[in-house]
């Protein structure tokens, strides 16, 4: 069976293939480090071994849970933010039909997300969607008092059990919370919500394959066996006994490195399909969470593309070049179509007749990826046989070694966010939280 393979050819006129064979005793070293739990961050290194170490007993215990939703549930509110929610979208959404309510036709459950804003609108178009439904709550936070996720679910909760009655409700509600601490993980053991537990040394971003993403996605319906399979493919394929220059997390790690260095300070991660956008937004998270730090970092950025070529394509053309590009590229699409011939050919695309739409689609990739690396933009493909499952797990893994690389590359802890604190404490200032009197009083100082 093929696995996804990285190629770096279009950075040939950038960055040198030398250069980037010279990076092989910097990787070797910063995955020693990994193995070794020697670095920053080695606290949170659960991920690193993960998928090889989930047992069969565990995904059986996720598939029932996620059955007793799927058949109680006409639709199931995954809650959660960042970490706790990107992965799990991502994996759905690619796998999902685009037109996701055809869904309630075939006595599937549909699967919407909250908890990853604070959107009163969007909250009360929720409440009222939900109104007339049976529904169930998959409610997901490692700490377990995040603001946006604890607010959805106080109303979710209190809907549900209004709905359903009480008794039901603790049916249909599943916590994904740590094993102690927190208010999700209190409330669920107070009501009698079946639980599954974040480990404690895998950080948000990289939880996707625990039951923060497994679960909602066996809910959705797909194969998480598959999904661990590819992973642990990639953890072999990505792991010390493969040679570097065969080793696509450390080339795709020092690759990006070097194109850093050389004053490409933006990575625009680039699909042609657009059931990878919320790929793209668990990627950038991923990147942007690990390496953003210390003065530092690439900026992740993603695109939609043809969609896209639209809108920011002038920019990548011709804008200011600071940016370098990586495509994820699918070899086959799961649905053969192909572009009906007209008599009148009022249009002019007869030149396209019979060919299949991917063919199009296709040659705007080349000629996109030619286009642009002509403008100055390097270009690195990500070429993925086919969207399913295990390639699914292929991909997330292979970003997640990669990133844990190279954020050990570019001097950082790539396992900590302490940035991400400093809007919560004026947040909690702002509304009076308890506990926030003196910060309170500042910051009303201030406005
Ligand atoms: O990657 C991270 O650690 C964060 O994005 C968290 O996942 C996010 O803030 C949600 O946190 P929690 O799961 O504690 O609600």
């Amino acid at each position: 069976m093929k696995n996804i393979s990285l190629n770096i050819d279009k950075v040939a006129g950038f960055v040198s293939k030398e250069t980037i064979a010279a990076y092989e005793p910097q990787v070797k070293a910063c995955m020693e480090t990994l193995e070794n739990g020697t670095g920053q961050g080695n606290d949170f290194l659960g991920w690193l071994h993960l998928p090889s170490s989930i047992t069969a007993e565990h995904l059986a215990d996720l598939k029932s849970t996620a059955q007793v939703l799927r058949d109680n549930c006409e639709v199931v509110v995954v809650a959660g933010i960042g970490g706790s929610y990107l992965g799990a979208r991502a994996v759905i959404e690619a796998l999902s039909n685009s037109f996701q309510w055809l869904k309630a036709k075939q006595d599937e459950p549909i699967i919407v997300f909250a908890g990853h804003n604070i959107g009163e609108d969007y909250l009360f178009e929720l409440t009222e969607y939900l109104k007339d439904k049976k529904f169930g709550v998959i409610n997901i936070s490692k700490s377990g008092t995040t603001t946006e996720t604890a607010l959805a679910f106080r109303l979710l909760k209190k809907q549900c059990e209004d709905q359903l009655g009480k008794e039901m409700a603790k049916k249909v509600i599943v916590a994904v919370t740590d094993a102690k601490k927190g208010a999700a993980r209190v409330t669920a053991d107070k009501e009698g919500y079946k639980t599954f537990i974040i480990p404690d040394n895998v950080g948000g971003r990289f939880s996707v394959l625990t039951p923060v993403g497994l679960l909602p996605i066996a809910v959705a319906g797909f194969d998480i066996e598959k999904l661990v399979e590819g992973a642990c493919t990639m953890e072999t394929v990505c792991g010390s006994a493969t040679p570097y220059a065969e080793n696509p997390a450390a080339i795709y790690a020092a690759t990006r490195n070097e194109l850093y260095k050389n004053g490409k300070k933006i990575e625009i991660l680039v699909n042609f399909n657009p059931k990878l956008h919320y790929m793209n937004e668990w990627w950038k998270q991923l990147y942007g969470e690990s390496e953003g730090k210390d003065g530092k970092g690439i900026y992740p950025s993603a695109v939609d593309f043809s969609t896209d070529l639209h809108s920011m394509g002038q920019w990548i053309q011709e804008g200011e070049r600071t940016i370098f590009e990586t495509v994820i590229s699918i070899e086959n699409p799961e649905h053969t179509l192909q572009v009906p011939s007209d008599n009148e050919n009022l249009d002019g695309l007869n030149f396209l007749a019979g060919k299949r739409v991917d063919e199009v689609n296709k040659m705007a990739e080349l000629g996109t990826q030619l286009a642009h690396v002509d403008g100055g933009v390097p270009n690195m493909r990500l070429i993925i046989p086919e969207l399913n499952e295990y390639y699914l797990g292929e991909i997330i893994y292979f970003f997640e070694k990669a990133c844990g690389i190279s954020g050990y590359l570019l001097g950082v802890n790539p396992f900590n966010q302490p940035g991400v604190e400093a809007y919560k404490k004026n947040m909690f200032a702002l509304l009076n939280k308890p506990g926030y009197e003196e910060e309170s009083k500042a910051i009303q100082a201030r406005l």
